[in-house]
């Protein structure tokens, strides 16, 4: 009965465990991730963030948008600072790096 007892709690425990961010998260793992995960997975998938780029401004204002139209809950304003702080920095708007344009001396 006692193994019984045992074998219950690992069915239970296990998934939560393997669950927690660092360990299969989809976020870059760095200071922050912990609340992008957990405020941030429960309605959509990370790649829905992780998929989009911006600087704070954008961030901020794409939060502010799912709680007005998507019913995002208030995020308690210091951890609502960190997570902009982590998706301006680890999500930021990237250089295309496409060559300069033509001289016009090459050009038809
Ligand atoms: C209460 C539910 C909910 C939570 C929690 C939530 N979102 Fe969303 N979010 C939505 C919905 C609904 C959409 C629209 C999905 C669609 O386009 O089908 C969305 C879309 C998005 C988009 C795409 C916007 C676009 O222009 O296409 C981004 C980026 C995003 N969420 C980021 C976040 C971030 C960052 C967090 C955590 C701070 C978060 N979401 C938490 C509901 C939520």
């Amino acid at each position: 009965m006692k193994y019984c007892w045992a074998i219950i709690l690992v069915a239970f425990v296990s998934p939560v465990v393997a669950d927690t961010p660092g360990s299969g998260s989809q976020f870059i793992q760095a200071a922050g991730a912990d609340l992008v995960q957990g405020h941030c997975t429960a309605c959509h998938s990370a790649l829905i963030v992780t998929s989009q780029r911006g600087d704070a401004a954008f961030w901020l204002n794409t939060i502010r948008w799912m709680q007005k139209t998507q019913n995002l809950w208030a995020i308690p304003a210091q951890q609502e600072q960190q997570i902009v702080a982590y998706l301006a920095k680890h999500y930021a708007e990237q250089e295309w790096g496409r060559r300069p344009q033509l001289s016009p001396l090459l050009l038809p």
